[in-house]
């Protein structure tokens, strides 16, 4: 057997080490970790030493696995390539029945073994599917985040997936990408969080533990800002802006560990990201000390050619591999052309190692040389898939997500002696509700539709008169009588409008962000009945609500919240849980508006609409410059009311502590959470900047009635800003200190930093 052979090496590198270090005491820790290491060390090198060139490309492809109706296939070339040790990764296998299969073939048929990588998409949960990632974003629930990713991590790691594609970390302020949905939104500090708490989330801390697994940066860089928000379009953007914006996700994302990183489909200022070196040698690796490996998007190398970048497939591959491209996801460019390309001398020989040797580093910190079938137990699978437990996390989940945008009158949470009318093309929907990238989410019928979620909750359906009303997207308004029926009978109306999980994600741009098809049509005949009206959305990213806005009593945004979806609208509704989503993103009034995002600049001409004469200022004529709800926004079932935003002291040195302190309370008739958002303003810097940003932020429960003080502390580290020759530090001055609910509704402070 082929894998003899590595035990063997390893053996061989851990003999030296045993005899030196008492592994028993405590305080040999570090020195146990480094000798971890060199354990480590040893072993890649004697391995990279047995290694052919062949085999070292081979490391560095991976291809994607078929689905046939009764279980995974390998195109007959992969499989070839597979049998000559020709391929170090497969994605988009995911059974244990499967991964067995072709990683017994990597094992024992090729000439030294080494063991299979299995990538994935398991973007918001594997199987038990989480609300989507925006959706994830919007509980600001960090601890949350992290189990969420953790029991996506037991899940897939039970099918023999090993390494996920995620988390996205990509900035995003223009709602017309459909890829919005994927990410933590348009703020720098929160996608900072979510980053770090997702990589967490995943990978653990110890990677060698089977239910443990790679995480994935992506998409590296910019990927999130294509101009006219048309996926995979053009970015340029200062380096200023990248680096302010974009970069810290997924900054954080190697602070916190991460193992791997993908490049992105987009150019970055006229270079692909698959060919740039800037991105992926400067920053990544010699900046920032990342010492995982780089995948690519999607034959994101060979797309260089139609870019205009390279000329064919050899120099597309020349440019990857030199600009620091590790791996090559689907393309097959390193497999036909790095050989040739050292011959020619165009790579060196030391490239090729150090990508190979990145990519069995990942292999063996996952223990996959110890045990290859450590992810791969069919008990395990059948025993881990769809836990309970794991619903109720997911349940959990998509409560904490959902947003309370509009709630006159008190109208919800409704009491449960109330008839209503269920209407709209998603009130019995188990499928949509799954959203997009939903890994092996199960669009048959085994999600918690509203409908079910209701009638669980009512404990019958006695309350409910259902009528659909339209489909999602068409123009068929035949069944509206029907509807408008439904409504008239009832006490209150329910209607659960939205997009379909196609309408958002990859290559779902939309220019138009109005819900879809003639569902505006049938929320106003409804609306003509005058019973009051709630409107639950169901969508990928921010719509244009105005119409909604103007018409409905209250409307719930409650995102693609996956399998346990319909339960947790439910307990929302009925007041078994109190609303606390903020939202991670601004919504815009009209597309006109975008991109519109809460950390703006003044501009030389700021608008005041108090001001009399208002005419060369920057404004729209036909809109105003808010946003529809602000990022930040959301309400609760309870009022909060802030007080006392105290700071220590008026005046601070570059080394002291900035005590800021508020004192929350409840002021309604219901207990439920807050997340209170500490924002800061620089109000003169040597480049110019943003009138809020957030710093901090915390989330609170507080009993009705109750009240807490609730402090935070950031220092001049937090203030720091690329100043106008590109050092990061902060600048001696000014600065407003906001408190609040959402980014536009804060008290207000100041302190001098000296
Ligand atoms: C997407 C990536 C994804 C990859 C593999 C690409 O089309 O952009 O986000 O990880 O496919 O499925």
């Amino acid at each position: 057997m082929k894998h003899k052979h590595l035990y063997l090496l390893l053996l061989i590198s851990i003999l030296p080490f045993l005899t030196s270090c008492d592994l028993s005491t405590g305080n040999n820790q570090t020195e146990f970790s480094s000798k971890k290491d060199q354990i480590r060390e040893t072993f890649l090198d004697s391995l990279m030493q047995e290694m052919t060139l062949e085999e070292k490309i081979g490391q560095t492809v991976l291809f994607s696995a078929g689905w046939n109706v009764t279980g995974p296939t390998l195109d007959e070339n992969y499989i070839i390539y597979l049998r000559d040790g020709m391929l170090g990764a497969i994605f988009n296998m995911h059974s244990a029945k499967g991964s067995k299969e072709f990683q017994k073939i990597a094992v024992e048929e090729t000439r030294l073994g080494i063991p299979l990588l299995f990538g994935y998409d398991v973007i918001h949960g594997h199987k038990t599917i989480f609300p989507i990632s925006l959706g994830e974003a919007a509980s600001w629930d960090m601890e949350m985040i992290e189990k969420a990713s953790r029991i996506a991590a037991e899940e897939a790691s039970s099918t023999g997936i090993n390494w996920t594609f995620a988390p996205m970390v990509d900035i995003a302020r223009d709602p017309r990408w459909g890829r919005v949905s994927e990410g933590a939104g348009e703020d720098v500090y929160l996608g900072v969080q979510v980053a770090k708490a997702r990589v967490q989330g995943f990978q653990g801390n110890d990677l060698s533990k089977y239910n443990t697994i790679l995480a994935c940066a992506k998409h590296y860089a910019a990927y999130g800002a294509p101009i006219a928000g048309r996926d995979y379009n053009t970015v340029d953007m200062s380096e200023r802006e990248l680096r302010t914006t974009y970069l810290p996700p997924f900054k954080a994302a190697v602070d916190a560990g991460v193992s791997t990183f993908m490049t992105a489909f987009n150019e970055l200022n006229g270079v692909p990201a698959s060919g740039n070196k800037f991105l992926l040698t400067d920053i990544l690796r010699e900046e920032w000390g990342f010492e995982g490996f780089v995948v690519t998007d999607y034959t994101s190398i060979n797309e260089m050619i139609p870019h205009g970048f390279s000329k064919d497939e050899k120099q597309a591959g020349e440019q990857a591999i030199n600009a620091g491209v590790d791996m090559d996801m689907q393309g097959g460019i390193f497999l036909r052309n790095l050989e040739t390309l050292l011959a020619e001398g165009k790579v060196s020989e030391k490239r090729i190692n150090d990508a190979a040797r990145s990519i069995l580093d990942m292999k063996y910190q996952l223990g996959l040389f110890e045990d290859p079938y450590r992810y791969i137990d069919t008990q395990r699978e059948k025993e881990t898939l769809s836990k309970p437990k794991y619903l109720e996390a997911a349940r959990d989940m998509a409560r904490k997500s959902m947003v309370l945008l509009k709630n006159d009158n008190q109208l919800l949470p409704l009491s449960k002696n109330k008839k209503i009318a269920l209407i709209g093309p998603l009130a019995k929907d188990d499928r949509e509700i799954i959203g997009s990238w939903a890994a092996q989410g199960d669009r048959t019928g085994t999600a918690i539709s509203v409908f079910e979620g209701i009638d669980d909750l009512l404990g019958s359906d006695k309350n409910i008169i259902y009528a659909k009303g339209c489909e999602i997207n068409d123009d068929d308004q035949s069944n509206f009588k029907q509807a408008v029926l439904a409504a008239k009978q009832a006490d209150v109306v329910v209607m659960v409008m939205g997009e379909s999980h196609q309408m958002s994600g990859e290559a779902a741009s939309r220019t138009n962000l109005d819900l879809p098809g003639v569902q505006k049509e049938l929320i106003a005949e409804i609306k003509k009945t005058g019973k009051p009206l709630v409107i639950i959305l169901m969508n990928g990213r921010p719509l244009t609500l105005e119409y909604e806005n103007k018409v409905a009593d209250a409307i719930l945004e409650a995102w693609w919240s996956g399998t346990m979806g319909g339960a947790a609208i439910a307990d929302l509704l009925y007041g078994e849980y109190n609303p606390s989503g903020k939202l991670p993103i601004t919504f815009p009034r009209n597309v006109g508006q975008i991109p519109i995002y809460y950390n703006a600049k003044n501009t030389g001409r700021p608008y005041n609409p108090v001001l009399p004469h208002n005419t060369y200022w920057s404004r729209y004529l036909d809109v105003d410059n808010s946003p529809l709800y602000p990022f930040g926004y959301g309400l609760s079932y309870t009022s909060f009311e802030y007080t006392d935003l105290i700071l220590n002291k008026q005046e601070y040195s570059f080394d002291e502590d900035i005590n800021i302190r508020v004192t929350l309370s409840n002021t309604g008739k219901y207990d439920g959470e807050e997340v209170v958002q500490l924002y800061v303003q620089d109000l003169v810097g040597n480049v110019t900047r943003p009138l809020k940003e957030l710093k901090g932020f915390e989330k609170v429960y507080l009993k009705s009635s109750e009240s807490q003080l609730v402090s935070f502390t950031i220092n001049s580290d937090d203030l720091a800003f690329y100043n106008l020759d590109m050092s990061f530090k902060a600048e001696a001055g000014e600065f407003k200190v906001f408190v609040g609910t959402n980014s536009d509704d804060v008290l207000e402070s100041k302190f001098i930093l000296k």
